[in-house]
């Protein structure tokens, strides 16, 4: 299992520690093959609309940090997508980044086509927009042919949802309801991934 996560956080702090808990957990039982990033001192500029990756075939126009994060969103089968909760949504460089794939998927429309996804939201608050910052992201998934893996009907509905009381990292740790929304959603990704994966059949 191949699977890259990604912190759209310009800290290292609470996000980033959600993400690199998925991705432990995801290596430890499920022995999967793990890159991380995280979005923190990175220059992730917004999309201009220029069409360049339209009109060229060739990527983006912008030359920035999105380098390594385009490799590892081509070479995953499971995508980790976490931000933290702004104003209620997305983080603008969560945004950004969404927004970049465009480049992507100009050449090829199916580029992300038969991967999973996972979405992560950390808020301050309890309610404080963490499924709202899921959907935008789950949005992501479902324009670009990604199936959005939740965690059932019995928690992490949608995703892994975290409060971190506006404690950075440590906030994660201690966050009971959040780290079972974690370990929901990911026995539902081992699951689909087998799914996909079982050997066929022999006549
Ligand atoms: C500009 C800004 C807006 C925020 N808006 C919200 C919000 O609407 N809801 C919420 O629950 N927390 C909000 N927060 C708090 C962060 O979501 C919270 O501290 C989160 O843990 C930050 O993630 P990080 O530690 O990975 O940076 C906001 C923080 C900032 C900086």
């Amino acid at each position: 299992m191949k699977v890259t996560g990604i912190s759209c956080s310009p800290r290292d702090a609470a996000t980033a520690r959600a993400i690199r808990l998925t991705l432990q957990r995801l290596q430890e039982k499920f022995d999967a093959n793990t890159r991380f990033h995280s979005l923190r001192g990175k220059e992730i500029r917004g999309c201009i609309h220029c069409n360049y990756c339209l009109t060229q075939g060739n990527g983006c126009s912008i030359t920035d940090d999105m380098g390594p994060i385009y490799d590892d969103l081509s070479w995953c089968e499971v995508l980790v997508l976490g931000t933290p909760v702004y104003n209620g949504t997305l983080s603008s460089q969560a945004k950004a980044l969404i927004d970049r794939t465009r480049a992507m998927v100009a050449t090829n429309k199916y580029a992300f086509k038969g991967k999973l996804g996972v979405a992560l939201a950390v808020g301050g608050d309890r309610n404080g927009g963490q499924e709202i910052a899921l959907h935008a992201i789950i949005d992501f998934f479902i324009i670009n042919h990604i199936s959005p893996i939740g965690g059932g009907a019995f928690g992490g509905n949608f995703g892994i949802t975290f409060w971190s009381k506006d404690r950075g990292a440590s906030g994660i740790d201690d966050d009971v309801e959040g780290l079972r929304s974690l370990r929901r959603v990911l026995r539902e990704v081992d699951k689909r991934y087998r799914q996909r994966h079982k050997p066929k059949e022999q006549d």
